[in-house]
């Protein structure tokens, strides 16, 4: 089993001017391409180690399969947010959920906001579908696959590592968020919470 780097369903200007396609470029191209390649480079290593029966690296293989992995994972939902047409607020059951567990919209997206501008180092913010009680949850993960409930699906992500924003926004964070609320494709955060809201809680 190998994993692929996605293609985008958008080109490389679409989301202008709120994400360069410089930007876009080199993140989707390069870094989230990296994370493809660090993964499937991590199974391969660990095949090798079962075949030759020497688990002297399982530490540092099992900590590079999480990062990895999950870098992969956190991109490729990251671009399926986005979209030229995005932004607004969402509607439908989607807002209900948020209405429910955050008491408004606004105030989950303050929350996020907030759980974003907070990562010390690099990191993302992530609304995410927590089976056990049935509630949304915004999670705010270090790296790529720390400091996140088990058992969570993400939804919406956004990544805050500086190569998602350093060329474009240089060091002024808030208005990379900003710029962010202004692609996010709410249909597609409410079709990932319908699909996964029906599926069985993990305990
Ligand atoms: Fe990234």
């Amino acid at each position: 089993m190998s994993y692929q780097l996605p293609a985008l369903d958008y080109d490389l200007k679409a989301l202008e001017p709120h994400l360069s396609s410089e930007i876009l470029e080199l993140h989707h191209g390069k870094h989230h391409a990296a994370y493809v390649a660090g993964a499937n480079t991590t199974l391969e290593k660990l095949a090798d180690a079962r075949q030759g029966k020497d688990f002297g690296k399982i530490n540092q293989l099992s900590k590079d399969l999480a990062f990895h992995l999950s870098g992969h994972v956190l991109h490729a939902l990251f671009w399926k947010n986005l979209g030229p047409n995005g932004g607004g607020d969402p509607g439908g059951a989607l807002a209900e959920q948020i209405n429910r567990d955050f008491g408004s919209i606004d105030g989950f997206r303050e929350q996020f906001t907030a759980a974003a501008m907070g990562i010390q180092g690099s990191g993302w913010a992530a609304l995410s579908w927590e089976p056990v009680a049935g509630q949304l949850l915004v999670h705010q993960v270090y790296d790529h696959q720390t400091n996140f409930g088990q058992g969570t699906t993400p939804i919406l992500v956004l990544d805050m590592w500086e190569h998602a924003f350093y060329l474009q926004y240089r060091n002024v964070k808030a208005d990379w968020v900003k710029g962010y609320w202004n692609i996010v494709n709410w249909q597609d955060v409410a079709d990932r919470l319908a699909r996964v809201s029906k599926g069985p809680a993990a305990v």
